[in-house]
């Protein structure tokens, strides 16, 4: 995730608008940034890593001059963030800049099939590729505007791309997947990855949609289909939030757009270079010893994907909280081992000590992050980059569901190549990966509503529990730990199955209990604790899949999802659920779900 901006104007410079209009999108990106403007037939360029203040202190952005402009703010995804890797990016001829937001899927081969024909390329990004293409078709006596177009043609993946040249008086834009808007005001037309940007200019807006390209200049603004080259009418609309609003999505906090975020994050975290799944699938194969190491939320993603390394493998994945590695396990690392390091932020303390540890005892790390500069990405010996984007809301959210799918297509593939999955099951489990992703789409809104009534039976409630069986205990216990770092509600996630060992002597008359139940096996032997719990009083709640109608029957209330995914992979769609009941409840008691008390988003400290 990043953010583009781009404007022609007809009075004045470009440069100062877009700079403060990269400042707005920083939320959305901001480990680099930079602009590149066309001026008398030639292109001017700055960019740079770091925070846009301190690029600008050192290069002074607001100079670069020009009526026409791009410029973007960047999430690395492909490419460590330094000045190479920065966008604008150009072609060999240093005509063309392009700015792009999303995962190019099929760079490696467009630019090996560029090299062959003499394009030098000065970066590592998938995005580079863009500039060189329509270089590559204007030299073929293309139009810039057929050159932008043919391009598209090529690519495969998300992006929102912005195009200028230095011999125009354009931007071109085209969309896939990845958000770009159009803006008109009376001093010209604007590109941007959202609202917030535009709004100090403009509030007419024009939506471009996937698979669309959008020709701006002072003249007109035309927005063609690419596929069959039909010209698109669209209306502008006008835009009346605020700008706190626009930069939550028009959502209340960050937190509920982040929830709303996640069937994309499912689609990017599958973007990423299936080598690089290979290599860490390969490492592990030859390893004898396998752990899984990280704090909160990250651990709980561990422990969900150590089922499935033992159902698919036979592998005893070790999950383990990351502040009790040293005593528990580190004795047991040598050069055979491997430690899957797992952290949003790439920054969190305790990870990184234990990975540090293992890493002095010989061990290959394979670190899974969300943060492409971060020390956990540096110091890991290779690294998985989740791809979310920025999480603002300090309860993890997306990003879970990033890790979840990950990690799951690493042990889904391991298993492919070196466990017991038929090429049937793998190509069945890598389609219910993706799969995940719309049925999330489909309910989220419908289950917004149903999580509100449950908040209204937790929220004037000191305790709940949170229960489930088998990959799903992950589940009860980022279920119960969203509940308490965000309304302050007492919460303990625990194996259904355990319940009855010494939490039950807790459970009266109303006691909330919410059982996450998966269909099949697992759902008769759930069945069977809901009844213990049903028999003391308690309230029970159930998140279950359609067919699971015997649950439904004994719940006092439910959420239902229709989906027959595998069981292993039902912790991606009971997940949305369990985080907005812990949202309303947060809302109805009271507390901003996005800057809960007492946390940090990235816990740097031991
Ligand atoms: C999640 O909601 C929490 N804020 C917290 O448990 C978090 O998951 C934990 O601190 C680990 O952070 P990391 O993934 O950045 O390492
Ligand atoms: N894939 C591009 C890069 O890594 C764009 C990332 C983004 O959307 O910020 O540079």
């Amino acid at each position: 995730m990043c953010g583009i901006f781009g404007c022609i104007v007809n009075e004045g410079e470009v440069a100062p608008l877009i700079h403060l209009a990269l400042k707005r999108l920083e939320y959305r990106g901001y480990d680099s940034a930079g602009i590149a403007t066309v001026y008398k037939g030639l292109l001017f360029l700055k960019k740079d890593s770091g925070r846009i203040d301190e690029i600008h202190e050192k290069l002074d952005l607001n100079s670069l001059p020009g009526m026409i402009g791009i410029g973007h703010t960047r999430w690395a995804t492909h490419g460590a963030p330094n000045m190479e890797n920065a966008h604008p990016h150009t072609d060999c001829t240093g005509k063309i800049a392009i700015a792009h937001n999303g995962i190019i899927e099929n760079y490696i081969e467009i630019k090996k099939s560029l090299e062959s024909k003499g394009h030098i390329f000065k970066s590592r990004t998938d995005s580079e590729v863009f500039a060189h293409l329509i270089e590559d078709n204007i030299k073929n006596n293309m139009s810039f505007e057929d050159s932008v177009k043919q391009a598209v043609k090529l690519i495969s993946g998300s992006y929102a791309i912005a195009a200028i040249h230095a011999d125009e008086d354009k931007i071109l834009c085209v969309k896939n997947e990845s958000p770009l808007i159009i803006g008109i005001s009376d001093n010209g037309v604007f590109c941007a990855s959202d609202i917030p940007a535009l709004l100090p200019y403009t509030n007419r807006v024009i939506e471009l949609f996937d698979g669309e390209m959008a020709i701006l200049s002072l003249r007109n603004i035309k927005i063609i289909r690419i596929k069959d080259e039909s010209i698109v009418q669209r209306y502008e609309t006008i835009i009346d939030w605020s700008m706190d609003m626009a930069e939550k999505g028009g959502f209340p906090h960050f937190m509920l757009k982040e929830i709303y975020e996640q069937p994309r994050a499912i689609r990017d975290a599958l973007r990423i270079d299936k080598r690089l799944i290979n290599i860490a699938s390969m490492l592990i194969e030859n390893s004898d010893r396998l752990f899984l190491v990280a704090c909160g939320t990250s651990y709980h993603a561990c422990l969900a994907i150590s089922y499935i390394f033992s159902e698919l493998s036979l592998i005893n994945a070790i999950p383990c909280i990351a502040s009790e590695f040293l005593k528990s396990y580190a004795q047991l690392v040598d050069e055979s081992t491997v430690v899957i390091a797992v952290s949003q932020s790439g920054e969190t303390r305790d990870t990184l000590t234990a990975v540090k540890n293992a890493k002095m005892r010989g061990a290959q790390i394979i670190g899974v992050t969300n943060v492409i500069g971060s020390e956990l990405a540096r110091i890991s010996d290779i690294y998985l980059n989740m791809q979310a984007g920025p999480e603002i809301g300090v309860a993890a959210t997306k990003t879970y569901i990033s890790q979840l799918t990950l990690l799951s297509l690493l042990a889904i593939n391991f298993s492919h190549n070196y466990g017991l999955a038929s090429e049937n099951i793998y190509r069945r489990l890598l389609s219910e990966l993706y799969e995940a992703s719309v049925i999330i789409e489909k309910y989220l809104r419908r289950i917004d509503n149903e999580a509100k009534r449950i908040a209204q039976v937790i929220a004037p409630r000191e305790n709940v529990f949170y229960l489930s069986r088998g990959i799903n205990v992950a589940s009860a216990l980022e279920g119960a730990l969203k509940l308490k770092e965000i309304s302050y509600i007492h919460a303990e996630g625990y194996p259904a199955g355990e319940s009855k060992h010494g939490p039950i002597a807790l459970v009266e008359e109303g006691f909330p209990c919410i059982f996450i139940t998966p269909t099949g096996e697992t759902s008769v032997k759930i069945l069977g604790n809901i009844m213990e719990m049903k028999a003391r009083g308690a309230k029970i709640i159930s998140i279950t899949q359609d067919d699971a109608h015997e649950v439904k029957e004994v719940s006092d209330i439910f959420i239902s999802i229709e989906s027959n995914l595998s069981e292993i992979l039902t912790p991606i769609i009971f997940s949305p659920p369990l985080q907005l009941i812990a949202y309303h409840t947060a809302i109805l008691r009271l507390k901003d779900p996005d800057k809960p008390r007492n946390l940090a988003k990235s816990v740097t400290v031991p």
